[in-house]
């Protein structure tokens, strides 16, 4: 080989990332490894910074060692199989709950809280400027539509009712819902797909600068999954929010986010743009892609013999 041959050969050994290994390149060992942290792009600031966070319930070993950051203004959507810990990962976004090991980090300027050591005073502070969907959308029965959207204003904020009103009213036009109709109806006698949207609506209704949505198109048709992905994108581009996606649908995950994270075993694998993760020959991520029944996601199930749990 000449020298500069064996140079190029060296250089692109140097640059390639565990994602761009070939496919007989892979091991356990890697596919399950923790993708490396990226450097932070030139004008991006780090809004939340996590770093091996770990958390157990009982004996179960749920989040391993999650470390990433976490962009001002981005939309990261977070994939991962059921069961992985996607929710679990969420509400320790939110301090609802706290991890055994690592710490949370949010970053304000000058400013840090460490989730971890906040006491509830500074918890509650930063959920002022969160808007949550939760997995289920977490209503309250015995209130109507119009009080369980306007909760906020009114517990939090403290508006009189004439204020609440049309903000409610503008917050289900977001999520294409009959406010008319439907302001003094109670969640049971809505759809599961339209309480789901009354759950989005209540989580923007304070014009929030975070957001995260657990599942946020499960069970939608498929003209409001558009909406409510249009909906992420425009309150990104107009105020700048930063949203935090956690998502079976894949079709949104790659129109919506900037980046993509694949969590499995407790940890990010995986961590890119659209485009970077689409490219990604880890074993894991391609058969979440692909779907197929076959790899990593499903082996313990497989090979399970009769009768024995799956891990
Ligand atoms: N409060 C809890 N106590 C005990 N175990 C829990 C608790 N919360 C979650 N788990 C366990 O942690 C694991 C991860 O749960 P989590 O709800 O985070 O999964 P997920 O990735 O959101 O799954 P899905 O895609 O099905 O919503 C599950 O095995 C679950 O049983
Ligand atoms: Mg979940």
């Amino acid at each position: 080989m000449s020298d500069t041959a064996h140079q190029a050969n060296i250089t692109r050994r140097e640059t390639r990332k565990p994602g761009d290994l070939r496919p007989e390149e892979w091991t356990r060992e890697r596919w399950e490894a923790a993708a490396p942290l990226d450097p932070i792009p030139p004008g991006k600031s780090t809004l939340m910074e996590l770093r091996e966070v770990h958390k157990r319930f009982g004996k179960r070993h749920i989040l391993r060692g999650v470390t990433i950051d976490i962009y001002r203004g981005e939309t990261l959507v977070i994939l991962g199989g059921s069961g992985s810990g996607k929710t679990t990962l969420l509400k320790h976004l939110m301090g609802m709950l706290r991890s055994d090991e690592g710490r949370i980090t949010i970053h304000d300027g000058s400013n840090r809280l460490e989730l971890g050591a906040a006491d509830q005073a500074e918890i509650e502070t930063f959920r002022k400027r969160l808007g949550v969907v939760f997995q289920g959308a977490a209503l309250l029965n015995s209130l109507t539509v119009l009080e369980n959207v306007g909760l906020p204003l009114v517990e939090v904020d403290r508006l009189p009712p004439g204020q609440v009103l049309p903000r409610v009213t503008e917050a289900l036009r977001r999520v294409y819902l009959p406010a008319e109709e439907i302001l003094q109806l109670k969640p049971a006698s809505l759809s599961g797909g339209m309480r789901k949207r009354v759950g989005i609506a209540r989580a923007i209704i304070q014009n929030p600068e975070i957001i995260l949505y657990d599942e946020p198109t499960t069970g939608l048709d498929p003209v409001t999954v558009n909406g409510v992905n249009e909906l992420t994108l425009d309150l990104q581009a107009k105020l700048g929010v930063t949203s935090i996606v956690i998502t079976h649908d894949l079709d949104a995950a790659f129109k919506i986010a900037d980046r993509i994270a694949m969590l499995y075993l407790g940890r990010i694998i995986a961590i890119g743009s659209p485009e970077q993760i689409k490219a990604n020959t880890n074993p894991v991520l391609r058969q979440l892609l692909t779907g197929a029944t076959q790899g990593p996601l499903t082996e313990a199930y497989l090979t399970a013999a009769p009768g024995s749990a799956a891990p």
